[in-house]
């Protein structure tokens, strides 16, 4: 029986070159695992308090208090536990954190340590990842959401939406699920250029363009022609999704959101999205209003629930106590799904399966400030989830996920695609 041997950890970049931490922990019998914790930038208010330094140094982005929590608090009392034994030591993290939110140990901390433990027990059983986290009957490759025009907070333009989403359905294998998303990428690098000229095909957090754009129909009119002009057909072979973000463009004081120059009630917005819905092939509405305007979600799920993955990301943060006001209420009928929201393997998922026994889709997803750790494409296979958001087919943080999910397809025995079938027509969460 293997058991927990050394844990330590030391200062890694993310993408956004803020700092961050790796976790190493390697067993008696010589497995080891790693983890390195994401970090968002349209974070939710519910999330798990990512720990940070403060002061000048980095930033005040440094990782040094939680580093010597590591070694202090979290290592020894790892030591000698089994370290396939995950909910165990996601227990222990829990407890020894004390806090609703991580905020004493971190969420960055217990996140690193959760993962390079779940990679350690892998190894030290000797199976892949994604087989160890539950998932050895799984044989479903998720389809990705990528996010191919970054707005919001992710880019220097005016678009309020923060992602621009193509959904590769018209394929039979992830590989050629990525094929067409990279002829629709570089398709749209072209329109973009031609359009607006060199400077509109740089990018942003995520790897998506950020063109000098203001409107919300401006960027779906290119996702549609970037589409046609790759040789596919929007609606059948690529659908759109939208990742609103909405907290980041609502002002509560004047209880207005602001969309594409205009101020909008939630009704006139509730209305936009309709709108877009009717004229575009869009599938998929993430945070379209701010994460305390529970009644607005629930009136878009029930208006266009039947048609649309409405999905929660910051209302829910990964936490089961937001999801379950959120399937008490009908808000949505999909969630959004980041280990680091919640703090550990564990807790994600006990979400994900919750989700799914009340008849929600769950996706897997990055965060904007992300690392190469593949972690998530393991998890959204282990689960079943048929559904990844992890950004553009593009930068090395978004490609080792898709490289992962190639590498999966390749392992597993007969493997399938999830295709369409997360879109099949919905009923109300
Ligand atoms: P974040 O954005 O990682 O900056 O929070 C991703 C998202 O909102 O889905
Ligand atoms: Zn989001």
């Amino acid at each position: 029986m293997d058991r927990i041997a050394r844990v330590w950890g030391h200062y890694a970049l993310n993408s956004r070159g803020h700092p961050t931490l790796r976790v190493v922990v390697e067993t008696e019998s010589g497995a080891k695992g790693y983890g390195l914790a994401p970090s968002g930038a349209s974070t939710g208010t519910r999330e798990a308090v990512e720990k940070r330094d403060g002061g000048e140094r980095w930033l005040g982005r440094g990782v040094s208090t939680v580093l010597a929590l590591l070694e202090s608090e979290v290592a020894p009392r790892l030591v000698g536990m089994r370290p396939d034994r995950q909910r165990e030591v996601d227990s222990l993290l829990v407890a020894l954190d004390g806090t609703p939110n991580k905020s004493r140990l971190g969420a960055n901390l217990t996140t690193a340590t959760s993962i390079a433990v779940a990679r350690a027990g892998a190894a030290s059983v000797g199976v892949e990842l994604f087989k160890h986290l539950g998932g050895a009957k799984s044989k479903l490759v998720p389809t990705p959401l990528l996010n191919i025009i970054n707005g919001g907070v992710h880019a220097g333009n005016d678009l309020s939406i923060q992602e621009f989403l193509i959904i590769p359905v018209g394929a039979d294998s992830i590989l050629e699920a990525l094929r067409i998303s990279v002829e629709v990428y570089w398709s749209l690098r072209a329109i973009l250029k031609d359009k607006y000229g060199p400077q509109a095909v740089n990018v942003g957090d995520e790897g998506g363009f950020a063109p000098p754009l203001r409107a919300t129909r401006e960027a779906l009119d290119l996702l549609v022609e970037a589409v046609r002009t790759a040789g596919y057909s929007p609606g059948s072979d690529v659908l759109l999704g939208l990742d609103a973000a909405a907290s980041q463009f609502y002002d509560e004081k004047e209880r207005v959101y602001s969309v594409d120059g205009k101020n909008l009630t939630a009704e006139e917005l509730l209305e936009y999205y309709e709108s877009l819905v009717d004229e575009y092939p869009i599938v998929y509405i993430e945070d379209p209003f701010w994460e305390d305007d529970w009644e607005m979600f629930s009136m878009i799920t029930k208006r266009l629930g039947d048609r649309v993955l409405i999905v929660g990301d910051d209302l829910y943060t990964t936490n089961v106590r937001y999801l379950r006001k959120g399937i008490d209420n009908r808000a949505t009928n999909a969630a959004l799904v980041k280990v680091n929201q919640i703090g550990t393997v564990s807790e994600t998922i006990d979400f994900v399966w919750e989700a799914h026994w009340h008849g929600m889709r769950a996706i897997v997803s990055h965060r904007s400030g992300d690392t190469e750790d593949p972690f998530i494409a393991d998890l959204s296979v282990a689960l079943e989830t048929g559904l990844i958001k992890t950004g553009a087919p593009a930068r090395g943080e978004r490609t080792s996920k898709y490289n992962r999910l190639i590498e999966i397809w390749e392992i597993l025995d007969s493997p399938k695609y999830a295709a369409s079938s997360p879109f099949s027509r919905r009923t109300v969460g």
